[in-house]
């Protein structure tokens, strides 16, 4: 099989500080073009999975006789080399050169002479860039379930210990009924579970091999893309050459299971901001995750929590960001491709220290029981325990239970008093059926261990959440 490569002359090879794909120019780019061309400064974080792929492309060559096996093998070698000079810090990023991908090429011709020119036989920078990514969002993706699974483990210890520590349940932020704070942090559990789905499916549909694909139209030479696929961890090789090189949704699909475990995190985050206040004071955080004032010296503040908040809006961002960059670009690559990087790398950065930042805060934070429990039982809270016993003992039906609770409310009010400190001739006054039987559901305690049904907020229904994540999740 004739190499293309062969047909270049030895002094018709580019040579070192020159660029890569020079044969028909004859000036070098301007400045500015060069300036708005290179991409290594994001792209050299590519150099684990570049390496990786040009290994994985050069064994593959040589396996299907395309290359020798000596051009494999002084490629491989050379490889090896820049392995160690990346890892060493002595590789020469090079502007000139663009990319990571010439970058390499470009050091390994440096390195092992004329075989170098071999290792892109079958093969574009366009499938290089498209597989070196995908390896990487893989990672990524991969990565990114770890740490939330190591946020979901602090966040089910957190709830064991405090599996019955009564807190008002809210809506509109107003007190609603009486939850436990287990419970309030199992809801998290079951979000970021559905987060971590969410990465997992989109590895599963990325998981596909772009190598190969070249330019865009395929390769003339007998290559073998299953060979290719397998070396590389993919499933199978992508099925459309012009799609391979011209998809990101895998790196949008990714960015979207960020973005909303993002929002998860910003809401839990704003939560902390909320319970570390001193109105409500409901956990306490440690020196660890709080920071003071210069000029206030009383304040303790949630800096932490409000930077995950705030680290929402980056990811969201890179998804707005690089779904913009793809909308309307015709196939195959353009060059606007090169944008896709920058935002993805920021945005699962911006990721990983929020997981990472509220492991490290829940872990952390001491909920302060006896004022959480003082304040699950304030604004009337078991209103709708009264109007359920109206309901279960009475046999009143339940639009009208709630009218009669509601008068218990507003004289309860007018006296100052909780619902279960509302004398026994009061409610009798509103409904003359109204027994001492009644105020067995009036307290939090009651109001929690009363609602058993499936998912509810009983403690006894908590540990089983407790329980089967704990299981989920060994
Ligand atoms: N640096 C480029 C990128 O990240 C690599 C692909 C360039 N391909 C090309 N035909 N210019 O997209």
């Amino acid at each position: 099989m004739t190499d293309p490569s062969d047909l270049v002359s030895p002094d018709r090879a580019p040579s070192a500080g020159q660029s890569l794909w020079g044969g028909r120019f004859s000036a070098k780019p301007a400045d500015l073009m060069q300036a708005i061309n290179v991409s290594i400064d994001v792209d050299r974080r590519l150099w684990a999975q570049d390496l990786q792929g040009s290994r994985a492309h050069a064994a593959m060559l040589a396996a299907t006789q395309i290359i020798s096996r000596q051009d494999e093998q002084a490629i491989q070698q050379g490889l090896d080399r820049i392995e160690e000079e990346i890892r060493s810090g002595a590789f020469p990023f090079r502007t000139e050169y663009e990319d990571i991908h010439m970058n390499v090429e470009a050091r390994l011709r440096e390195l092992i002479g004329a075989a170098a020119g071999r290792l892109h036989t079958a093969r574009s920078r366009n499938d290089q860039v498209a597989t070196d990514f995908r390896l990487w969002v893989r990672e990524a993706c991969d990565r990114t379930v770890g740490q939330i699974q190591a946020l979901q483990r602090a966040l089910l210890a957190k709830a064991e210990a405090h599996a019955d520590a009564l807190m008002p349940g809210f809506t509109h932020l107003q007190p609603a009924q009486p939850v436990t704070f287990g419970h309030h942090l199992m809801a998290y559990v079951e979000m970021f579970g559905r987060d971590a789905g969410r990465f997992a499916d989109a590895r599963r549909r990325m998981n596909e091999n772009p190598l190969g694909s070249a330019a865009l139209a395929g390769s003339p030479f007998p290559i073998d893309r299953h060979m290719t696929a397998e070396r590389l961890g993919f499933e199978r090789p992508t099925a459309n050459s012009l799609d391979s090189v011209s998809a990101r949704d895998f790196a949008l699909e990714a960015l979207s299971a960020a973005s909303i475990c993002a929002g998860h995190l910003s809401r839990l985050a704003e939560e902390i901001v909320i319970w570390v206040t001193p109105q409500f004071g409901f956990v306490k955080l440690s020196d660890a995750f709080t920071t003071g004032s210069s000029i206030m010296p009383q304040k303790r503040n949630p800096d932490a929590a409000e930077l995950v908040r705030a680290k929402t809006g980056k990811v969201m961002g890179a998804l707005v960001g690089l779904s913009t960059v793809m909308k309307g670009l015709p196939l195959a690559y353009s060059k606007d491709m090169q944008e896709d990087k920058a935002g993805v790398f920021d945005a699962f950065d911006s990721l990983e220290l929020a997981l990472l930042a509220m492991a490290g805060m829940v872990a952390d934070l001491e909920p302060v029981r006896e004022r959480m429990a003082a304040a699950a039982g304030a604004g009337f809270s078991t209103a709708t325990d009264l109007a359920d016993w109206l309901v279960r003992e009475l046999n009143l039906p339940f639009r009208d239970a709630h009218h009669v609770t509601g008068a218990a409310v507003k004289r309860a009010e007018a006296l100052g008093v909780g619902l279960e400190a509302l004398p026994l001739a009061e409610l009798q006054s509103l409904h003359p059926g109204v027994t001492e039987d009644v105020y067995k559901v009036l307290s939090p305690e009651a109001s929690c261990a009363s609602r058993t049904s499936y998912g509810g907020t009983a403690p006894v229904g908590v540990r089983a959440q407790i329980a089967r994540w704990k299981e989920a999740l060994s």
